[in-house]
């Protein structure tokens, strides 16, 4: 049988990124060498703060086209203090993101095995959602004006876009993954607040909603949304929400599930018609960027995700126990989950356990 190749573009980025990911390739390795079926071929791309300081853009002008020739992009993280966040994010992440048509941004919320969390009376069941954040437009469209610049008239204006297309697609999206996984699908919005934006939001969700009659729904103001994720975080099965409620409910959905060392996220382009990219939804940590303290944990589910989208569902699953496995053990952990490991040894280890 013919290996089938996976060409992953590889984009460390800054501070902790490269390390992070360093330590999911080592995983991704093993797992292609253990199965025999598929192999990696990795290339890697040296974009981020340090490239835009020396060339005055995060990616070169043909970036994307250079991206658009592989499979999968598994990203580190973008930004460092020398360039600010604005630039970075939008000229790299923001830009691949969009350029290829990622609009969904699924970020599994489980509490696994051996995982610290910092909510009393929880049991580990209690937190087992996914995220599924509308991750093309919206808040983060990038949209709007600042008028009369530096003058005492200063105005800046920041618009959401939400177009029928775009919001209907990611709210389907859901749908489909509630019915697949026969859990409940919550709706979170802001309807009595932004009165265009989310009225609009809440009315397609119920429209699409016809269509799915088998489908459990629940619709909650992200105010009421973010207080239920902390005192009653069972309530949730899929949940759907816009770029920006995603972006926030999603730290807060990684505080309560291990912390940030440990979450992961995957930007889907569902129709395959462009590459997909996998990334712990960390940053760069740049209070601990250099010193082999960084947790590899959330890279190394990233790099499960991936996995789980390239069809190979048993590695998929393989890595999330082995990643259980660690916590629970407790041994071979990273001082942010109270360890004394370096990055490097929690990637060896999960290489070990991988071939056991
Ligand atoms: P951050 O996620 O980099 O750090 C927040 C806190 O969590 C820090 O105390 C850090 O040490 C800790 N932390 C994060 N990842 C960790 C890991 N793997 N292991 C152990 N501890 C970890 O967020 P912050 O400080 O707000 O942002 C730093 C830079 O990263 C900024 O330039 C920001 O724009 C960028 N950023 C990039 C993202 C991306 O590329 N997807 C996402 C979030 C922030
Ligand atoms: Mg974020």
């Amino acid at each position: 049988m013919e290996k089938k190749i996976y060409k992953i573009a590889v984009i460390g980025g800054d501070g902790i990124g490269p390390e992070v990911l360093a330590e999911g390739i080592k995983v991704l390795n093993r797992t292609a060498e253990l199965d025999g079926s598929f192999a990696f071929d990795f290339t890697y791309f040296p974009w981020g703060c340090q490239y835009y300081l020396e060339h005055g853009e995060m990616m070169p002008e043909d970036g994307i086209e250079q991206l658009s020739r592989f499979d999968a992009i598994y990203l580190g993280a973008v930004g460092y203090p020398g360039v600010p966040d604005h630039i970075s994010l939008r000229g790299l992440l923001i830009k691949i993101r969009k350029s290829f048509d990622e609009y969904v941004n699924l970020r599994p919320v489980k509490l696994l095995k051996g995982a610290p969390c910092p909510l009393a009376g929880v049991k580990r069941e209690d937190i087992d959602m996914v995220f599924v954040r509308e991750n093309s437009e919206g808040e983060y469209a990038g949209a709007g004006a600042w008028l009369y610049k530096d003058t005492p008239r200063e105005v800046v204006i920041q618009d959401s876009v939400f177009s029928r297309f775009g919001t209907e697609r990611i709210i389907r999206y859901a749908y489909d993954l509630a019915r697949k996984e026969h859990k409940s699908l919550t709706s979170i919005s802001k309807g009595n607040a932004l009165n265009y934006s989310m009225v609009f939001w809440d009315q397609i969700f119920a429209e699409v909603g016809k269509e799915y009659p088998d489908v459990e729904t629940h619709s909650y103001l992200v105010d009421a949304a973010s207080m239920f994720m902390v005192k009653d975080p069972k309530r949730y099965g899929i949940i759907v929400c816009s770029n920006l409620f995603g972006d926030i409910l999603t730290d807060l959905g990684a505080a309560i599930s291990g912390g940030m060392g440990l979450a992961a996220g995957a930007n889907l382009n569902p129709e395959r018609k462009y590459p997909s990219m996998f990334e712990p939804i960390h940053g760069s940590a740049p209070d601990i960027a250099g010193q082999g303290k960084a947790n590899p944990l959330a890279s190394i589910w990233s790099a499960s995700q991936m996995l789980d989208f390239f069809g190979h569902k048993d590695w998929g699953k393989k890595l999330i126990d082995i990643i259980e496995e660690m916590m629970v053990e407790k041994k071979v952990l990273t001082p942010d989950m109270g360890g004394t490991a370096t990055t490097e040894e929690v990637g060896d280890e999960a290489v070990r356990l991988l071939g056991k």
